[in-house]
Parts: C-alpha cells; structure tokens; sequence
C-alpha cells in the first residue's frame, strides 16, 4: 500500500461492477496475441497467464504492463502455478507444441495429449464455474479430452474450431468480390484443418445469396473460383507456417471475437467445436467439431438449423469420421 495518496476521496467507493477474469494457458505466439487482443478490446478486469517457462512468462507479463497507459484499466497477472487462475471466467488454452511446416495438425496429439493431462484437471479445480476454450492443436480432439479430463457440461467446454477457418474463408471471398469482409456471411464448418467442410448455400453478401444467384445467371467459372478459395482456406495456415514459423494474429482476433460474445453474452452465431454427436447424422461417438453455435455467458446455446446440402453433410459425416479415428487411439 502507498503512503502517498494522490486523490482525496470525497465519495464513498461506489458499487464495483461484476469482476471478469481471463486466463489465458500457454504464453507463446498465440496465447500472446490472444492476450494483446483481449486488453486492447477492454474485455476483462483481471488477465492471467500460465506457462511451463518462468522467465518467459515474467517477461510477456512485464512487457504488456509496461503498456497500461495506453491501454484499458486491466490487471495483469502471471504465474507457473495455476493457483493463480482461481475463479476464472474463462480459461483459455493455447500451451502445447505447433506444427513445423509441412506437419499436419492431427500430427501433434500425443504430445498435447499428454500436456492437457497436466493443465485440465488443476485448470477445472481452480475455476469449477468457468468455460473452458481450447485453441491448442488438433483443437476438435483436445477440446473432447478437455471435456473428458474437466468433468465440466459440454455448453462449458468449447474449442476454437472453424471460426478462424470462416474468417480466411470471408476475407478470400471478400477480396475476390473486392467488398469487406464484415458484410460476407460464410461459415466453415467440421474439422478446424484438413476435411474442414464450406457450406456454399451459407454465402451471402450484404444479404445476397451467393450460390443461388450464380446458379441463376450460370456462372459457373465463378463457382471454380470459390472452390479455389475453399482449398486456399486449408492451405492458408501452411502457407503461413512455412512463411513466418507459426500463425498468431488471425487466431487472436479470432478468439477474442469468441471471449466477447461470452463474457458480454452476446448470443451471436460462431462455428466452433461442440459436441456434434447427434447434429446432421454426425454418430459413431462423442465428436466434437464446429458447428454454427450460439454463444453467451452460459457458454454454449444452441446450435443452428442451417441447411445443409446431402453433399455437404455427407462430408461432415467424414470429418467426424477423421476425427473419431484420430480419438480412439487415445488412452485418457
Ligand atoms: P508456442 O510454442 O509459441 O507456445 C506454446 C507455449 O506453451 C510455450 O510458451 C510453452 O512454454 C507452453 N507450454 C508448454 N507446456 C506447458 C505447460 N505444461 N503448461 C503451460 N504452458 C506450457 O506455440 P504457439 O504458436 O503459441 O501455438 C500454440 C498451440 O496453438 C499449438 O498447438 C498450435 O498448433 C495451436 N494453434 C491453434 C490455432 C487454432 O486455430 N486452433 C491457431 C494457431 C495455433
Ligand atoms: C491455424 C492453426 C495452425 O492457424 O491451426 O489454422
């Protein structure tokens, strides 16, 4: 406590609003740009951050206060003990290892597997009441063992899923189209990677139905055109690990986008990964995979009746399929 004291109070404390407390697991390229976002956007009281490397940890914990001046009132906290994470709002995890170039995401679950087996069960210890969003990869197999391992509602347990895949997917569409981004509606939906499924009759543009328009005016060099843009959506995380080593901005946009709509329950639609078992035929097991779901403060609300083409489902069927091979190897 200082001895010093700058302002003279001449009204007693007023009413403190409801605390919010993000903490954010794993402090490398995406948790930090997961972290910066969520301070620039103001979205919690307290932030914490978890890491298996203490200096690191201490450092990043430093270097983003260093910026409160220019920031949104925000307690930064960081700790290697999740005793620090008690009471959580929402515990974000991004710790585990990334892909090197070339690698596919699946590739990395023996090793996040038994990462998650360390950080969930303290993580759901500390924070019994919190929503736990998984970002750490392959997100639609950790989200599961992260619903497993929590003991958590599957409404309170989410993965990061194809709200980052629908968001290359609207920018692709948005600069062929050459309009913004914002007014594409388009979702991704299934596995975040590889078999992840685009739902052609979802794109509008400013309230124009894509697919159905090119259909009437037998555009068919432009339905090529967005089949390419599908395929450049799978690739586009290769292309940018190849590049710069990992990918970072989209994913922390991205997941702040995902914090908001449930810290501020703003019952907006995201494809994130949920547990589908039972949703569009998807059987064989509990899956989780991205669906468009409704988010608020109580987590997951429901998930949409979007129509899906026999083609378009079958193809969910199969990412779910992809993945179910994937989990059943898993001893958790
Ligand atoms: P990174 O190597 O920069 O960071 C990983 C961090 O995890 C490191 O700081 C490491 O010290 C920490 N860590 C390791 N073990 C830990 C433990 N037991 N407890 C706490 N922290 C621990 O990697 P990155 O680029 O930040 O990627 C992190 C993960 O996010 C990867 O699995 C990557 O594939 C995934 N990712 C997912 C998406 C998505 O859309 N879902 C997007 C980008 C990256
Ligand atoms: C992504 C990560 C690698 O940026 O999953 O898509």
């Amino acid at each position: 406590q200082a001895f010093f004291k700058p302002i003279q109070s001449a009204a007693p404390p007023s009413p403190t609003k409801r605390h919010t407390k993000i903490s954010v697991i794993g402090a490398g390229n995406v948790g930090m740009a997961i972290a910066q976002t969520i301070l620039t956007q103001d979205l919690a009281d307290e932030l914490v951050l978890v890491d298996a490397k203490p200096d690191k940890l201490r450092g990043e914990m430093l270097d983003l206060q260093h910026a409160a001046a220019f920031l949104p009132r925000t307690k930064i906290l960081a700790s290697v003990d999740y005793e620090i994470t008690v009471g959580s709002d929402l515990c974000i995890v991004t710790a585990g290892a990334r892909q090197i170039p070339g690698e596919s995401r699946l590739n990395l679950i023996q090793r996040n597997v038994s990462l998650f087996q360390k950080i969930i069960p303290p993580l759901a210890r500390y924070s019994p009441e919190s929503i736990l969003l998984i970002v750490s990869n392959p997100v639609d197999v950790l989200t599961y063992v992260a619903w497993k391992l929590s003991g958590f509602p599957s409404n309170r347990v989410i993965g990061s899923g194809t709200n980052l895949d629908s968001s290359r997917f609207r920018f692709l569409i948005a600069d062929h189209l050459d309009v913004n981004a914002q007014d594409v509606q388009a979702y991704i939906v299934g596995e975040h990677g590889d078999s992840s499924v685009a739902l052609w009759s979802s794109i509008s543009v400013g309230g124009v139905p894509v697919l159905s328009f090119l259909e009437k005016q037998q555009i068919a060099y432009e339905k090529e055109a967005l089949a390419n843009i599908h395929k450049a959506v799978i690739g586009g995380a290769y292309e940018v690990i190849s590049l710069k080593g990992y990918t970072s901005w989209a994913i922390g946009y991205s997941v702040a986008n995902l914090a908001r709509s449930i810290l501020r329950d703003q019952r907006k639609i995201h494809p994130i990964s949920v547990l589908a078992k039972g949703f569009y035929g998807v059987e064989g097991g509990d899956v989780f995979l991205s669906l468009p779901t409704q988010l608020g403060r109580g987590g997951v609300l429901g998930v949409t009746n979007v129509h899906l083409t026999e083609e378009e489902a079958q193809q969910l069927r199969d990412s779910a399929k992809t993945i179910l091979e994937v989990q059943n190897q898993l001893n958790i």
